[in-house]
């Protein structure tokens, strides 16, 4: 566990430091840059989800009061397209007459106040030649295609088939997890300002640095004349990683325009405007020996991506690793439709994915009449990564079975489904593993020591909530040995020294492995000297040994997710009484925000097991509910008791600092240990999530 050390240093659990700037509503996020002269843009979308812009009628919106421009395809300029990401879709907007999904932008009105903008949208008519769209990808898995990112589409190792006869039990089963919306609190939002041939962007982004590249890159700006600020997030779980179509927009009407254009996306317009997690369709087969060894895993799965798009959601990326087994299959698949592009969503690949291998997992344990604990542990990849043969870099994960097992009460469980209660209520208890790959970018930090003693951190960081206003701070004080209260960090702005995305979980070690480097050369600067006259700055980088993921280890955090459930006998609708997690994640270095970072993904898998679901209507192409009303997130009455360990650890192969990645980690694992929990429960296996009452009924 955590050891106790002092305030301020690494390791400790230092309250937030913008704690009370954000409490005071003093946080300035994106929207809230008071800019003078600003017009007020509005968006148009497409209300069908295939077609063609046949004719469009400005003549009532032109009109209205206010109203300075109204940019559609007929008099946007033309856009250079990046030839891959970071733009988040290969569609660029307003661009053409083509409608490729339903809530595309159409069209763009710009007007002195927000009121007159958003009236003057309603009145733009546009008429479409619609052509028939497909929406459901489902009922075309055959047309599956490969695509690899960071992983490959395909991995096989062993003779499954083989592998499958010689087996005493086997589980075939599929699985499917929902299409669900990132639903950030802040939604996106950016403030675009050209002036004297330079373009400021005052932006909600999970990577500062990738906005400036790409704005520069499509409006043909040169780089060092694109800046990019974003100092608060109100969240964006990968919504605001990628770049989408609204910050190139903006960026071009205030050129257009020569005034600052401030975009905020409506809470409706972002179900379409930036990705979300698509949904799962997942096939398992394990097969066992009858003592419980795996001789043969397949994981297949399958997701709907845009029609101009190849984005693959690597549900089978845990069943990689996982579990020691000579013969283990993958693939991922990816299916055309009519519909706006998926993008990463906590958890990518291993939230969705482990929804599958986890509770086929526990169908095996039943069928074995085996502890499903059990049967993880008999299974253990203890060195090497069954599916790479590379070793883990550091895999704590027993000891995370182990321990939350304990926390947990695990050996009260009594194996047979139905047979426990407490009063009306059935009890359930169902477990699953976590595990998420480690992600890294190349990050740098400048650290200077004024002559009053004060620090000053600077990097082009962002601060997506995880606590980087705090971390990164605890690390140089823990370094120069000076009091916390000593030091201040300015990021979220492209001016200084360039750091990776906020994305994949992987700022505290990256960029604080930036700032680590930073503050030792500092220190040894400093050595010997016992006052300083002028200020004294160190720069450092910090580039991961091995690439973004690791070509010599295999490198992951894991966790140990323990859920009870309580289902009325009669009107069963689930709830988690408690969830009990133990994380094995490299160094922790702010054990308060850590704990945040994993309550809040626990929250996320809650709401991934009971409640989110974005719901499409088949016909229309649209979301039927493009709000918080009709997508169920979880709420504090759905949250009981969390308990969150984490294992004592350094992985000096991750990072510099030793540690890994958390905030991801949090929400792998919870889903299928609440659907594992509400089978122990009740009985009734639901395979597909989220577990809705009346599919217990
Ligand atoms: Mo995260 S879903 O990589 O922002």
């Amino acid at each position: 566990m955590s050891t106790s050390t002092p305030m301020g240093t690494i390791g400790s659990g230092h309250d937030r430091l913008d704690g009370r700037e954000k409490v005071q509503g003093q946080a300035r996020y994106a929207a809230e840059w008071p800019l003078e002269n600003v017009l007020y843009g509005m968006l148009v979308q497409s209300t069908i989800a295939r077609g063609r812009i046949a004719q469009i009628d400005l003549l009532d919106a032109q009109t209205e009061p206010g109203v300075r421009a109204i940019f559609t395809h007929l008099n946007t300029p033309k856009l250079s397209m990046p030839d891959q990401m970071p733009l988040g879709q290969g569609v660029m907007p307003l661009q053409s007459d083509r409608v490729a999904y339903e809530g595309q932008h159409v069209a763009l009105v710009l007007a002195e106040t927000l009121e007159q903008a958003q009236h003057a949208a309603k009145l733009v008519r546009i008429t479409y030649d619609v052509e028939r769209a497909h929406v459901e990808y489902r009922d075309q898995l055959a047309s599956g295609f490969p695509a690899a990112s960071f992983a490959p589409a395909d991995t096989s190792t062993g003779d499954v088939d083989a592998a499958l006869a010689s087996a005493d039990v086997r589980i075939d089963a599929t699985y499917e997890t929902a299409d669900r919306h990132h639903a950030a609190m802040e939604p996106s939002a950016t403030i675009a300002d050209w002036r004297d041939g330079k373009m400021t962007l005052y932006d909600a982004a999970q990577g500062i640095s990738v906005v400036r590249y790409t704005v520069s890159e499509m409006l043909g700006i040169p780089v060092e004349n694109v800046r990019v600020i974003s100092k608060f997030l109100g969240g964006g779980f990968g919504s605001k990683g990628y770049v989408w179509p609204h910050q190139i927009l903006a960026a071009m009407a205030s050129r257009e325009c020569n005034r600052p254009v401030k975009l905020v996306l409506t809470r409706a317009q972002s179900f379409t405007s930036h990705g979300y997690q698509c949904a799962t369709h997942q096939e398992l087969t394990l097969g066992a020996k009858r003592d419980g060894t795996l001789v043969a895993i397949r994981h297949c799965s399958w997701n709907p991506t845009s029609a101009d798009d190849d984005y693959i959601e690597f549900a089978p990326a845990p069943t990689r690793t996982l579990y020691a087994c000579n013969a283990i299959e993958t693939q991922a698949r990816a299916v055309h439709v009519d519909r706006n592009n998926p993008t990463p969503m906590r958890a990518p690949h291993e939230g969705p994915g482990a929804v599958g291998i986890e509770c086929a997992m526990d169908e095996l344990a039943y069928a074995l009449g085996m502890d499903p604990l059990e049967l993880r542990l008999r299974n253990y990849a203890a060195d090497t990564d069954p599916t790479t043969g590379r070793p883990f870099s550091q895999k704590n994960l027993r000891e995370c079975y182990l321990t939350a097992a304990r926390r947990f009460g695990w050996e009260r469980r009594s194996p047979v489904p139905g047979s426990m209660r407490v009063g009306d209520e059935l009890v359930g208890y169902g477990m699953a593993s976590a595990i998420m790959s480690t992600f890294r970018f190349p990050s740098s930090a400048r650290v200077t020591l004024d002559v009053d003693g004060s620090v000053v951190i600077e990097s082009g960081t962002q601060d997506i909530g995880g606590g980087q206003y705090t971390i990164l701070p605890q690390i140089a004080a823990d370094v120069l040995g000076v009091p916390i209260d000593r030091v201040r960090i300015v990021l979220g702005d492209t001016a200084l020294p360039e750091a990776g995305m906020t994305a994949g979980s992987s700022s505290t070690m990256g960029v604080g492995s930036a700032v680590f480097a930073a503050a030792t050369k500092l220190r040894e600067m400093l050595a010997g000297r016992s006052t300083v006259t002028e200020k004294i700055s160190a720069d450092a980088s910090w580039s991961p040994d091995g690439g973004m993921t690791s070509e010599r280890y295999s490198m992951h955090s894991y966790g140990a997710v323990f859920a009870e459930v309580r289902v009325d006998a009669d009107l069963p609708i689930p709830r988690v009484e408690r969830i009990v997690g133990t994380y094995s994640a490299g160094r922790v270095i702010n054990a308060k925000t850590a704990r945040s970072q994993i309550i809040g993904g626990m929250t996320w898998g809650i709401g991934q097991a009971l409640l989110e679901a974005s719901e499409l209507d088949p016909n229309l192409g649209r979301y039927l509910s493009k709000n918080l009303a009709g997508f169920l997130v979880p709420v504090n009455a759905d949250v009981h008791e969390l308990d969150v360990s984490f294992i004592d650890e350094v992985d000096e192969k991750a990072s510099l600092l030793g540690a890994k990645g958390i905030g991801e980690l949090g929400a792998v694992g919870v889903g299928p240990a609440i659907a594992n929990a509400v089978f122990h429960a009740t009985g009734k296996r639901v395979r597909s999530l989220p577990i809705r009452p009346e599919y217990l009924l």
